[in-house]
């Protein structure tokens, strides 16, 4: 039998979530930084951590928050320096880290230089055709070309003039300052060779590839079929058959799989790896499809992050990526949290949460139930010891380990999120999750998110932390040893020492009433998702307590019971 404990390191990483912006500032201006990140990796580290994905942080106008590229080659100037991202390489790699960046491939900035030059030059220009320029509909083309909608609200067509010889339009799927990319050009397939060679060179050992679902178009743009009369505003544009999960696409990808494996056979000492970002929730067909051997490595799996806290929910959202990597080998990709969805203990903490009609498959949906955070709290406790159970790599974000809620209560006149802003204030979008992170209790420095300057002032965080934000600081929890960083902790060290050298496979199985049960190798995990303790059918389970090596609430001594929202791990020693 193959050594299981040789596989590429992809295969079951566990990948730590850097939302730059908002991470640690250090030199003062109240937005997170490169050199922020490297005077917290010691905090990365502990947890475990095998690699790092950085959010975009190329240089932007910060429309999108970096995923608005203006430059695919350098480093944002309030992130720092090119000798910054270096240096955090090499430190991260001195303590076995790698880095990952985020590919933004579906569209650039307004403000890229390709774009400027494509609006400077005239209709069917070469400059124009890296982009989706048409004309538009109407006497003077005053209508847009197709009735395609953007993705964070309004039409996904802009004019760019009203002039009756150049009034042309140009496609953004997202907003306006992120026109799409023609990937159809092997122009633009050649620009991501050249990104994929300039990062790979500087240590980079993979890539988090941004909104895969909507690159690649259907040749002839036509309209939309009507949706449903229920779809949400910023539902529409994924049920578009015409640009949404495209042929067009896998195209793109298989010329980005080409060039990965090309400069790794020119580099046979590294394991380079792409893992794609899409929402393919309940669809197994599409992660199979993005995941053939001529595409990506992995793909996200969000069935377990868009769950209800529901026995038959949990179980069914593991058994399409356990199913997966059952049949292709490709491994999954679990996740709780990421920057564009509500916190995990907001969202378990809802009256709702419990509910098998609470699941989602929009990235955006917010239930406004109330939410109960220490509840919500237990639930993502609970919810983490399974998934640092499972094969596969575990994406982590930063700030679950403190057990951060989503901020819900921010003025509107500091949001930020073109969400927000495109529906006007209709949806609230995704700032609540990126909040600049707490590490101290000290509210002059903006509880430690902020640091520098040799005076001592500090500048604004670029999104307000609530009040008692410092209670919930790496510094606060650590002395009164609270319950979720410590836990996250000891799962690191639990995993590293039972998990990883269990085998790539595991299997849901009916573990008794109540319970969520999976077994991997002699690893047997049970979650109770029930308001109640449950009393475990230990003969059934193929366990017993003195098995246990890790629970995420405290058990009583002597009882063969699981407390309500709680998971337990069992080690046989076969
Ligand atoms: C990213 C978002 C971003 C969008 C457009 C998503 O998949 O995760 O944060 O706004 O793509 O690039």
């Amino acid at each position: 039998m193959a050594d299981e404990t040789q596989r590429p390191w992809w295969h079951d990483a566990l990948i730590y979530q850097v939302y730059v912006r908002s991470f640690a500032d250090a030199n003062g201006d109240g937005i997170g930084d490169l050199d922020g990140i490297r005077s917290r990796l010691d905090h990365i580290a502990s947890l475990g951590a095998d690699a790092i994905w950085l959010n975009p942080c190329y240089p932007s106008p910060q429309r999108d928050h970096g995923y608005d590229v203006s430059n695919y080659f350098d480093i944002h100037d309030e992130y720092g320096t090119l000798d910054d991202f270096d240096a955090l390489v090499s430190a991260a790699d001195a303590r076995g880290i790698k880095i990952l960046m985020d590919l933004v491939p579906s569209h650039c900035s307004d403000e890229h230089r390709w774009f400027v030059a494509a609006l400077a030059a005239a209709p069917g220009s070469p400059e124009r055709a890296r982009f989706y320029f048409r004309d538009g509909k109407g006497e003077h083309g005053e209508e847009p070309p197709n009735n395609w909608q953007a993705a964070f609200g309004g039409s996904a067509w802009t004019r760019i003039n009203d002039d009756p010889n150049d009034g042309q339009w140009y496609l953004a799927t997202f907003t306006p300052y992120q026109p799409d990319l023609d990937h159809t050009n092997p122009e633009v397939g050649q620009l991501f060779t050249e990104i994929f060679e300039f990062w790979f060179d500087r240590g980079v050992e993979g890539f988090r590839v941004d909104a895969v679902a909507g690159t690649g178009k259907h040749p002839d743009l036509p309209d939309q079929p009507p949706v449903g009369p229920d779809t949400g505003v910023l539902d529409i544009t994924w049920q578009n058959p015409y640009s949404v999960f495209r042929e067009e696409g896998h195209e793109a990808w298989r010329h980005f799989r080409a060039s990965l494996d090309d400069y790794g056979q020119r580099h046979p000492d590294r394991e380079l790896m792409m893992v794609a970002e899409a929402y393919a929730v309940r669809r197994p067909e599409l992660i199979k499809k993005f995941t053939e051997p001529d595409q990506f490595d992995q793909m996200f799996s969000f069935d377990l992050m868009l769950t209800p806290w529901h026995k038959e929910s949990i179980e069914r959202a593991m058994q399409d990526p356990l199913e997966i990597l059952e049949s292709t080998g490709t491994p999954p990709a679990w996740t709780l949290n990421n920057h564009d969805i509500q916190r995990i203990v907001t969202r378990l903490g809802r009256s709702d949460a419990d509910q098998p009609e609470s699941w989602t498959n929009n990235n955006l949906a917010l239930s406004g139930a109330d939410a109960d955070l220490a509840l919500g709290e237990r639930r993502s406790r609970a919810m983490a010891a399974l998934i640092f159970a499972l094969p596969g790599n575990l994406f982590l974000y930063q700030g679950e380990e403190f057990g951060l809620p989503e901020v819900l209560d921010i003025p509107a006149d500091r949001r930020e999120d073109p969400v927000f802003h495109r529906t006007d204030g209709a949806e609230i979008g995704r700032d609540g999750c990126r909040i600049p992170m707490p590490w101290t209790t000290d509210a002059a420095t903006s509880y430690g998110f902020s640091t520098g300057r040799a005076d001592g002032s500090v500048g604004e965080p670029w999104l307000p932390q609530p009040d008692g934000w410092g209670d919930r600081s790496l510094a606060a929890l650590d002395d009164e040893a609270a319950p979720t960083l410590s836990l996250y902790r000891r799962l690191g060290d639990t995993r590293a020492k039972f998990a990883a050298s269990q085998p790539m496979h595991a299997t849901v199985f009916d573990g008794g009433p109540g319970v969520v049960a999976v077994r991997r190798g002699s690893l047997v995990v049970v979650v109770n998702p029930s308001a109640e303790a449950v009393e475990l059918d230990l003969g059934r389970l193929g366990v017993s307590m003195d098995q246990v090596v890790l629970a995420s609430e405290p058990l009583d001594a002597g009882s063969s019971t699981i407390p309500s929202d709680t998971t337990i791990w069992f080690v046989s020693s076969d």
